[in-house]
């Protein structure tokens, strides 16, 4: 097998093993969470990161496939392309909004009505982005911008999710978690090689603790946002959780869509849909 045809398999793997793990287990991983209100608090949490506070990121979207995504509209949320199958209508997709705890009855819920999985995604320009309509509009909640040019493709980003806590365990974590991962410039990441030698830098970031690994998000976090503040002091979204070598492996860091790269092709996608 190709590292490519592995690659697009494992991706395809993680995302159906996380939604029927995520639709499963979620009980037992919750019951095993720190209890909340506590902050900073070491555990082994994205991966390697803390709890987050409820509102601390408002636009944090859970989608019921298992994957994350942010509020880029107040009815359009930003996922990965590799988190749905097609473009097209679907009511199939759930998205939870406004909570840290997936049992909070408090959450808004809205289910989807129409996807779109870039075009690209899977091309050799790469693209793994997509927007999933919602039936009705957040408004209690100001969504995540995006970046629109590269300027903001370095430095220490956040990341946040509620995917698995550690490489395997197939469970995700019941709270939202957070953590903070250095960026990875395009030459060191490719230079990893193997894994990273297909590593497409115009469209993809890599970000992670490189010497010790230890911090990174993981499946069940894919399609979630790798973001930073800007000048102004707002967050935007720079990344989307897409793919990497093992969870939190030194020498192994995230590979995140390069947001800035697709923002036109974003923008004028939600403007069609
Ligand atoms: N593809 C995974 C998912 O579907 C995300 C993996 C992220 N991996 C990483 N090492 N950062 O959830």
């Amino acid at each position: 097998m190709s590292t490519n045809t592995w690659f697009s398999a494992l991706k395809k793997s993680a995302v159906a093993i996380v939604g029927t793990a995520t639709m499963i287990g979620l009980a037992s991983p919750a019951a095993a969470s720190p209890p909340p209100g506590a902050d900073g608090e070491v555990g082994v949490q994205v991966i390697g990161g803390t709890r987050a506070a409820k509102g601390e990121f408002p636009w944090m979207v859970r989608l019921s496939m298992g994957c994350g995504g942010a509020l880029y509209a107040p009815n359009i949320v930003l996922t990965a392309a590799h988190c749905v199958t097609r473009t097209g209508n679907n009511t199939s997709i759930t998205a939870t909004i406004g909570v840290v705890d997936l049992q909070d009855t408090t959450a808004t819920k809205i289910r989807s009505t129409y996807v779109h999985r870039s075009s690209t995604y899977g091309a050799s320009t790469g693209g793994d982005w997509a927007l999933i309509k919602l039936a009705s509009s957040v408004t209690n909640v100001k969504p995540l911008k995006i970046a629109t040019t590269k300027e903001f493709d370095t430095g220490t980003f956040d990341i946040a999710g509620w995917g698995d806590t550690r490489e395997g365990s197939h469970s995700g974590s019941r709270y939202l978690l957070k953590a903070k991962v250095p960026f990875v410039s395009d030459t060191t990441c490719r230079g990893i090689g193997g894994y990273y030698a297909s590593l497409i830098p115009a469209a993809e970031i890599c970000a992670g603790n490189l010497a010790n690994g230890g911090v990174d998000t993981c499946q069940g976090d894919s399609g979630g946002p790798m973001f930073r503040r800007d000048n102004a002091g707002e967050w935007i979204n720079v990344g989307i959780v897409s793919h990497g070598n093992g969870c939190a492996r030194a020498n192994a860091p995230g590979v995140y869509t390069e947001v800035s790269t697709f923002a036109s092709a974003i923008a004028a996608a939600a403007a069609r849909i």
